[in-house]
């Protein structure tokens, strides 16, 4: 039973593969260096843009961290509306809100400033603005029909990706899970990699969310949808993590290894918006849901026990990234490679200060949590090799043993 459940699960990823391919494949203008948020807003400005409607949240509001944008904005005469009011795993409500400010205001551009909550939300926002489609009913595959108002994002965290990526995931409260939204409509039209604004980010936020990067780039490589553009993309990024992430955790004002990282999350975002990522996700995401943990911060626990799972049947692609990892793999066989990989990973966690477990976990959920990420990953994830219910159950009762 379970390999003729296999079999239909890899037809329906052979039928979204095809389907894929005839997506228009678009893809921002990067800007990349210190105060390049500025040259961003220079562009917004030569794009004759009269209102810009600022999605972010209220903390990096208070911070001040729009101030710079919005004063550049204001000597060239166009006008600007702050939405700060994001949370993280942003809501419909969240999503709903910020339309009927923007429709009140009458905005031409939506400028995300913030991390993955802020640029998700900023992209629903956008696709949104003025159409008649709600939230569920955009909510899975390419099911957006009119173009949204124009969207550009500066990202203040290295993670999500999302600056890069044609999906959102905003979470449905009433029924405590996530909705994804896919659609080359949701694309940003420019995106800024400042390392300035990324300076002050907490070495807590800094880890959480530079694993979130690794993990797309490890799903990405995993992917059955990876080709040789997904896969430089993907090594690339997790070369720059494994490098990186250490530095910015305990130097966090390091402006050459921020703009570093932030560019391993763009190639990470771009290696995934094409592969789309696995089980790591697929897992995290229920539990986020359930326990509102950090997104970042559950993939970075989840990963290990994941890639475990994974290493029989997948050892040379994990022994190429131990490779690019610069990990000496000439003397060791795949299986070998693969194992310093995991434990390259394992090392890593426990530098940027990553528990092995979460204790949100609570045992009387596992079964439906389970059930729950199965389904989400078997009708979107090209994985490349398939979970049993018992399996998944058996790796959440793991994640949750001290
Ligand atoms: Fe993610």
């Amino acid at each position: 039973m379970f390999y003729l459940k296999v079999l239909f699960y890899k037809v329906i990823m052979q039928v979204l593969k095809l389907a894929g391919k005839l997506v228009p494949q678009t893809q921002p203008f990067i800007f990349t260096g210190g105060y390049s948020s500025l040259a961003l807003t220079k562009l917004i400005i030569d794009q004759d843009t009269k209102h810009v409607f600022i999605v972010t949240d209220a903390v990096l509001n208070k911070l001040g961290i729009t101030k710079g944008v919005c004063n550049l904005l204001a000597e060239h005469q166009v006008k600007v509306t702050i939405y700060d009011q994001v949370t993280p795993d942003p809501s419909e409500s969240v999503v709903n809100n910020g339309i009927a400010l923007l429709r009140k205001q009458q905005c031409d551009l939506v400028l995300a400033i913030g991390g993955g909550s802020s640029i998700d939300a900023a992209k629903m926002i956008a696709v949104l603005a003025y159409s008649k489609q709600t939230i569920k009913g955009v909510a899975g595959l390419l099911k957006i029909r009119k173009e949204g108002l124009p969207l550009c994002v500066i990202p203040t965290t290295s993670g999500t990706g999302s600056e890069v990526t044609m999906a959102a995931v905003i979470t449905d409260t009433e029924n405590q899970s996530k909705s994804l939204v896919v659609s080359p409509k949701m694309m940003a039209m420019a995106t800024a990699l400042d390392p300035v604004l990324m300076q002050g980010m907490p070495a807590k936020i800094t880890a959480d969310t530079g694993f979130d990067a690794l993990t797309h780039a490890i799903e990405a490589y995993l992917s059955k949808y990876a080709n040789a553009q997904t896969d430089q993309f993907a090594l690339t990024a997790i070369k720059l993590i494994f490098k990186q992430l250490p530095t910015c955790y305990h130097q966090g004002d390091d402006l050459a290894a921020r703009q570093a990282l932030a560019l391993a999350s763009c190639y990470a975002g771009l290696a995934f918006n094409k592969t789309n990522v696995g089980y790591v996700h697929a897992i995290a995401h229920q539990i986020g849901a359930k326990y509102h943990s950090p997104h970042g911060f559950t993939n970075a626990v989840v990963l290990p026990v994941v890639l475990d799972f994974y290493l029989k049947g997948s050892e040379e692609r994990l022994a190429d990234m131990a490779k690019a990892i610069g990990i000496d793999t000439n003397n060791l066989t795949s299986v070998q490679a693969a194992e310093q990989f995991i434990l390259a990973i394992k090392e890593l966690q426990a530098e940027v200060g990553i528990p092995k477990t979460l204790n949100c976990i609570e045992e009387k959920d596992i079964k439906s949590l389970a059930k729950s990420a199965l389904k989400e990953a078997h009708y979107f994830y090209p994985v490349p090799k398939y979970l049993r219910p018992s399996q998944c159950e058996k790796m959440l009762t793991q994640l949750c043993t001290p």
